[in-house]
């Protein structure tokens, strides 16, 4: 088959890496992809908000199946155009991306299926927000509706901060995803990733991870798109997983199927464990990012099928098997990351990094110049290694990471603390 990936970005990398080892791929194209990618598959370059030049790029190279990365082009409705067009899509049609691209349509979603999340409101303009947070008082969470890129949601220290955070959102400080805002209960517990394969109809347990989302080791400092992530999650036991499908997975599904819109792709549910079990966070309509680093890292089965029998309807007596071994990503970021950083440094030592046991190196942002590796991004590279513990898998992690030379970027010497501590003890 001819398989076209869309995205650019670590997870990509890890999904093309898995796709071209699928024995149905005949031919893999990354658009636009990066230097990593460039290793596994063709890379093109590719507006992916233009889906009629996506459609064209299909009908050009005979694409047999599209799987989409990223979560713009999903609540953008690439899917449907493609579908549209006649080429079979991994990834949910634009109905059923809401989950992710309305923070609001999620949580009445929840409401409405007695689904297990933080109380909430939802509001249009400042003033009742205002009242609604003075007469919550502390803590609280202040969501804009729409995608952010990760800075929609504010957790303020006072109310004076809950209403600027407010009165931010809707001066339009985070564009059209600020136009609606959600005030939910602060939930307290640990935080885990679950990823569910759904067909429209069933969904099949995926895998576990945990993410560190602070730049700073200790989890401090400021939020930043992921600076690592392993799997699986220990928080995650045999219990907490079948209650998370039935209480939150499982409805959803149903929800959705009920109201039009089936579900089709990976369902990522950001989870609170609580004391009195798991509570939704969020929905994300695609796989997380660095969550698939180690996903793909610990998947023994064939990826290619399953996305396959998603897009099909074909999940029912789909099976996927796991290597029993955990895995660990440590992100690589440019100096200066989460804020201002330069591109173009250039980066050595991947090769060497590379022949470490159980590593796989994923590229975030990169670029190919002459012969040489550049930085071409904030979060540039994910050092990723399998171990039969999460220990293991750090070790190996920060050996590979010790050979890259790359004076320019930095990452945490930390990533995995709190399951390496669980291993110890
Ligand atoms: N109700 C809540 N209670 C406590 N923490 C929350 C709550 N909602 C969000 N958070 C924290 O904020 C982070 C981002 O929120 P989330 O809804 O996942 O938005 P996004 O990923 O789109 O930025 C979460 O990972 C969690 O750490
Ligand atoms: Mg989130």
């Amino acid at each position: 088959m001819n398989i076209l990936l869309l995205g650019s970005g670590g997870r990509e990398h890890a999904l093309a890496w898995k796709l071209a080892s699928s024995a149905l791929t005949d031919r893999l194209i990354c658009a636009p992809g990066n230097a990593g990618m460039a290793r596994e598959a063709e890379c093109m370059a590719l507006d992916l908000t233009d889906h009629a030049a996506v459609i064209a790029l299909c009908k050009t190279h005979k694409i047999d199946f599209v799987v989409v990365g990223p979560e713009g082009p999903l609540v953008a409705g690439v899917v449907d155009d493609l579908e549209a067009a006649g080429f079979r899509t991994f990834g949910p049609m634009k109905s059923a991306a809401q989950l992710e691209g309305s923070k609001g349509f999620t949580k009445d979603l929840c409401r409405a299926n007695n689904i297990p999340t933080a109380a909430y409101e939802r509001f249009t303009s400042a003033e009742p927000a205002k009242a609604y947070a003075r007469k919550q008082g502390m803590p609280i969470v202040i969501k804009a509706d729409g995608l952010a890129a990760g800075k929609g949601v504010i957790i303020p220290q006072d109310l004076t901060e809950a209403e600027a955070a407010i009165d931010m959102m809707f001066a339009g400080g985070l564009g059209a995803a600020g136009a609606e805002v959600v005030i939910e209960e602060f939930l307290v517990g640990e935080e885990a990733s679950f990823f569910a394969l759904c067909d429209g109809e069933t969904a099949l347990p995926f895998a576990s991870a945990q993410d560190h989302k602070r730049v700073g080791d200790g989890d401090t400092g400021p939020n930043t798109g992921g600076m690592g992530a392993y799997s699986p999650a220990p928080v995650m036991t045999p219990e907490m997983t079948a209650r998370t499908m039935s209480e939150i997975i499982v409805p959803t599904m149903r929800a959705m199927k009920a109201m039009g819109a089936p579900f089709k792709g990976v369902l990522f549910a950001g989870l609170m464990i609580t004391k009195d079990g798991p509570k939704l966070i969020e929905y994300n309509v695609r796989f997380g990012d660095p969550e698939t680093q180690v996903l793909m890292l610990r998947l023994m089965s064939d990826l290619l099928p399953a996305l396959i029998a998603s897009r099909d309807g074909q999940l029912k007596s789909f099976d996927l098997r796991w290597y029993p071994d955990a895995a660990l990503t440590v992100v690589m970021a440019a100096n200066g990351y989460p804020g201002d950083y330069k591109r173009g440094s250039v980066i050595e030592g991947l090769d060497a990094a590379g022949e470490i046991e159980g590593v796989e190196i994923f590229h975030a942002g990169t670029k190919a110049d002459g012969g040489r590796i550049t930085s071409n991004g904030g979060r540039v590279l994910d050092v990723t290694a399998r171990g039969k513990t999460v220990s293991e898998a750090q070790a190996r992690a920060y050996q590979a990471i010790d050979r890259i030379k790359w004076p320019e970027g930095f990452c945490r010497r930390d990533i995995g603390w709190q399951a390496v501590k669980r291993e110890k003890a």
